[in-house]
């Protein structure tokens, strides 16, 4: 699971902090809160742990994807082009902007094959979201090569894959700007929360004041005072989840040394059964989430998975949650589900006609999805979760292969 294994007594003692000094507020307040502010400080700490300029903390990765692609100034009539295997908040954030999302296929790393990418690409595409999917680190190389050819800004989904690396590059900081999630389940946890990476000041900007109803932050004038860059929202985090991020930070090179030692070991004891395991664009920067290998058929991963089951053992996503992060599973996008008044604006994705992609128009993507099987691995595993793990895949393969 990652971080939300490890919460103890730091993240206790920091959140009671925030507590005893009554301001769950990011700004202002200054004498109650006697220097203290904990999500600039998690943000001042995670930049300097990505090794990145400016970093924004939001209320989650949902709201992070939407900050930074208002950051961008995508908006509607502009195609987004992302990948088919991510979970849907990707999708949500792209039609939150009422831009029309596209997706391309994914190879056999799982995440975006960027020569299809390439073929996607239209006059009307504002941006390129790869997502770093269970850990692994997207072809870089090539995407950002393509990206930079065709003029178009990239942003990075490394909502799973906080810490990650790519060629010595922490993920979320290659592109244009990148995006992190800390909601429970992920590589470190604030309960809920978001960051948004950049290297530009003013894509910074522009995301900081949109994460807060478009203040102008200026600490020398009261709140109240400040002007209006544009409208926003607020999708600010919280000082409780701040704090509790500055602490979960701390322990992010443990989280990530466990789960690539827990994998690597994992990996081992089922290598002798010979299946083919998923592509790494980037074996050192692989952050451990999971150990994910393909079977011969989709028939035969269902059968696998029971089996698994069986011996209690889950498996992670794939294929269990494919409902939730395939774009063939998204009846809702794909049928133009709206709560809009029927007429909206031409503008609107729902009425786009570029908004074509339906079930079955991602091929590959599917065949390498429904034969994949994703083992989590979580930091807190010993020698005997392990083996019970590897004892059940050896057992579930004699039954079915
Ligand atoms: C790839 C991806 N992007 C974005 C998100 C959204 O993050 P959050 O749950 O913090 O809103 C998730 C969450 O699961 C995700 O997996």
């Amino acid at each position: 699971m990652g971080g939300s294994e490890l919460i103890g007594k730091e993240e206790k003692a920091a959140v009671s902090d925030v507590l005893d000094r009554g301001v769950l507020f990011r700004y202002g307040f200054d004498a109650q809160r006697k220097g203290i502010y904990k999500v600039a400080e998690f943000e001042r700490d995670f930049a300097k742990y990505m090794g990145i300029k400016y970093c924004q903390a939001v209320s989650s990765g949902t709201t992070a994807l939407r900050t930074a692609l208002a950051a961008m100034g995508v908006g509607p009539g502009d195609e987004v082009i992302t990948t088919a295997f991510t979970f849907v908040a990707t999708y949500e954030a792209i039609l939150e902007t009422r831009a029309v999302p596209i997706p391309a296929e994914i190879d056999k790393s799982l995440n975006m094959d960027p020569a299809d990418l390439e073929k996607k690409i239209t006059s009307r595409t504002a941006a390129i979201i790869p997502v770093h999917m269970l850990g692994v680190p997207a072809r870089m190389d090539e995407i950002m090569q393509i990206a930079r050819k065709h003029k178009i800004p990239v942003l990075e989904d490394s909502a799973q894959a906080t810490g990650s690396s790519y060629k010595g590059k922490k993920t979320g900081t290659i592109g244009d700007m990148g995006i992190y999630s800390f909601d429970y389940v992920k590589t470190i946890t604030t309960g809920e929360g978001g960051m948004v990476a950049t290297d530009s000041e003013e894509l910074y900007r522009r995301a900081e004041y949109f994460h807060d109803h478009g203040h102008i932050h200026n600490p020398a004038i009261p709140r109240g005072d400040e002007d209006r860059a544009f409208p926003g929202m607020n999708f600010r985090m919280d000082e409780m989840a701040g704090a509790m991020g500055a602490e979960q930070l701390k322990k992010l090179d443990y989280v990530l040394r466990r789960q690539r030692e827990n994998k690597a070991q994992m990996k081992e004891g089922i290598a002798p059964l010979g299946f083919e395991f998923r592509d790494l664009p980037d074996p050192a920067g692989d952050g451990g989430d999971c150990l994910i290998f393909f079977l011969p058929s989709a028939a035969k991963v269902i059968e696998f998975g029971k089996s698994l089951g069986q011996k209690g053992i889950g498996t992670k996503i794939l294929p269990s949650g494919m409902n939730w992060h395939f774009f063939d599973n998204f009846p809702d996008m794909m049928e133009r589900r709206t709560l809009h008044r029927e007429k909206c604006p031409f503008t609107c994705p729902y009425q786009a006609k570029e908004f074509m992609y339906k079930k079955g128009d991602l091929p590959k993507s599917k065949e390498l999805l429904e034969r994949a099987i994703a083992l989590g691995i979580s930091v807190n595993m010993d020698d005997a979760a392990i083996k019970k793990v590897i004892d059940a895949v050896k057992s579930a393969a004699k039954e079915v292969l």
